[in-house]
């Protein structure tokens, strides 16, 4: 499991009321950038629990009829849920890509230093998953 103190925190807060009492969703966007010859940015409006995670807001994305968003991840023991794939494009060991989870602050672009499993969206911020190579 993932241990991943900031939400297991929120969980417990929510678990007591505060954001049980169905609490709205805030919105972000969340840019796709395969970077392929052929390839285009997509931008999707995205939604995501006060407090939730980003994979939550990509698995309801994903889940819901009015984006054509997809992402495969796998299980990571220490890390959490690891983005193998966005719209069907897979990073590759063999070709060393990946794909990278980028935030645009008022001070640039930044890495997250951490995963989608742990990292909290903030209402209106961008979020940018990078077809990359490392
Ligand atoms: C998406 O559409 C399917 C089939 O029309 C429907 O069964 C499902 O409930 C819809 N999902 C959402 C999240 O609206
Ligand atoms: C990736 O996820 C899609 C659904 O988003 C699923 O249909 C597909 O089987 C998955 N592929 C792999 C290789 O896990
Ligand atoms: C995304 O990945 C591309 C390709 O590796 C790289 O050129 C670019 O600097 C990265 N960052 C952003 C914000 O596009």
């Amino acid at each position: 499991m993932v241990s991943c103190a900031l939400l297991w925190s929120l969980l417990v807060i929510s678990l007591s009321g505060t954001l049980a009492q169905n609490a709205g969703q805030l919105t972000f966007d969340l840019v796709v950038k395969d970077n392929q010859p052929d390839g285009n940015k997509m931008m999707y409006m995205a939604q995501a629990a006060p407090g939730g995670s980003l994979f939550g807001a990509m698995t309801r994305l994903s889940n819901s009829n009015h984006s054509d968003f997809t992402f495969n991840s796998s299980e990571h023991i220490d890390y959490g849920a690891y983005l193998e794939s966005v719209n069907g494009l897979f990073g590759s060991l063999q070709d060393h890509t990946y794909w990278e989870l980028l935030v645009q602050t008022a001070n640039g672009i930044i890495r997250s230093s951490v995963g989608i499993s742990c990292y909290i969206p903030q209402a209106n911020e961008v979020v940018i998953l990078n077809f990359t190579t490392w």
